[in-house]
């Protein structure tokens, strides 16, 4: 993805003085923006059907956007006066003309439909597919059909280092093969079973596995992973979803091998906030210097743990011994709330005999 963020800092009214009134005199001045070009493109299509632009406008416009490739995706909170209607098509084609793009897209918010649906709209086009390259690995998706999350790449990067080439990974919650093709492609594993059951994101896996010559090494399971007939085959599993993979835990011990068991690792949103009471009047240095949610971390790391611990003694009847490897941050998802994952190695002990 040639995947830009821009961010507007300029004022409207400097840009249009300097488009309208002002001689240029170094080529600096001559170079505008595409946030100072959209807003020059924006303010004569207006003033071209009679409408002033007003200061009331600057919150309508967009402060920043993403491109890929040809197809900028607009914020949500932009676009939404009623101003923009009587423009109708010629809005999103000059928009487009002044960015020098085909396709325009508006961003909704995710939905919490169990799909973590996009919800992003097409202004301008007949299709949202998209290409990008990330760390070497090619991706194409539907992005009004499929969630990209942009700052989940430290994540990808450090499956992306792993050393898996003996092993059997099951990737519970796929998408488009985020983290599916880090491990087929850098880490190595020997194979991967992917579970998705977002139809438009299999299209998107499938291609994907095509495209950067893996398809042999992954089996696509197409449906609720819940029901996945798959039991005593992972060295590995992986667990990204948000807000929680909870309900992944159980198939995750059914699948994890149980002569040698393996890592999980588990996505999940970490709510942060602690109470005075919870710090301790002790720990209030703890809260300055930001370990506070750390703290939170851990204890939604050692609760996790006994619930897998839990279910691996119920599935297999035998003790497993569990250690937390890691806790770390992915992203921040809210104030308070850090998305983290949880690498829990698993291990059956011993039968006593
Ligand atoms: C957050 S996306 C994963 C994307 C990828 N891990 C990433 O970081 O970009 C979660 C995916 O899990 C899928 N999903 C959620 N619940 C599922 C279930 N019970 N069975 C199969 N797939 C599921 C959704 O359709 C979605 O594509």
């Amino acid at each position: 993805m040639e995947s830009c963020f821009h961010s507007l800092n300029s004022h409207l009214f400097e840009v249009l003085n300097q488009h309208n009134e002002n001689p240029v005199h170094s080529k600096r001045g001559r170079v505008q923006s595409p946030a100072q070009k959209l807003h020059v493109a924006l303010y004569n299509l207006l003033e071209s059907h009679g409408v002033t632009w007003t200061q009331d406008l600057e919150s309508d416009f967009p402060h920043s956007w993403q491109q890929h490739g040809d197809l900028v995706v607009f914020g949500k909170d932009c676009f939404s006066s009623s101003i923009w209607k009587p423009l109708g098509d010629q809005l999103w084609s000059s928009i487009a003309c002044s960015l020098g793009v085909e396709r325009l897209a508006k961003q909704g918010c995710v939905l919490n439909d169990g799909l973590r649906s996009p919800n992003v709209t097409l202004l301008l086009g007949d299709h949202g597919w998209v290409e990008h390259k990330d760390n070497g690995i090619r991706y194409t998706f539907d992005l009004t059909k499929c969630m990209f999350s942009a700052g989940n790449i430290v994540e990808k990067q450090r499956i992306a280092t792993l050393k898996c080439s003996e092993e059997i990974v099951v990737d519970l919650y796929a998408g488009i093969g985020y983290f599916t093709l880090p491990f087929l492609v850098h880490a190595s594993a020997a194979f991967v079973h992917a579970c998705e059951w977002n139809p438009h994101a299999v299209t998107a896996l499938m291609r994907n596995l095509e495209l950067n010559n893996v398809l042999q090494k992954c089996q696509i399971h197409e449906g609720d992973n819940r029901q996945l007939l798959l039991y005593n085959v992972a060295d590995r599993v992986n667990l990204g979803l948000i807000p929680t993979s909870e309900a992944g835990y159980h198939v995750a011990c059914r699948v994890l091998k149980k002569n040698t068991g393996g890592m999980l690792h588990i996505h999940h949103n970490v709510d942060c906030f602690l109470s005075k009471h919870e710090m301790g009047d002790d720990n209030m240095s703890a809260k300055d210097n930001g370990s506070s949610h750390r703290i939170m971390w851990r204890k939604w790391a050692e609760s996790t743990e006994i619930k897998i611990r839990t279910f691996l003694e119920e599935i297999h009847n035998f003790s497993w011994h569990t250690t937390i490897v890691r806790v770390e941050k992915v992203k921040s998802y809210a104030p308070h709330v850090d998305h983290v994952v949880l690498d829990l190695d698993c291990r059956p002990l011993p039968k006593m005999l």
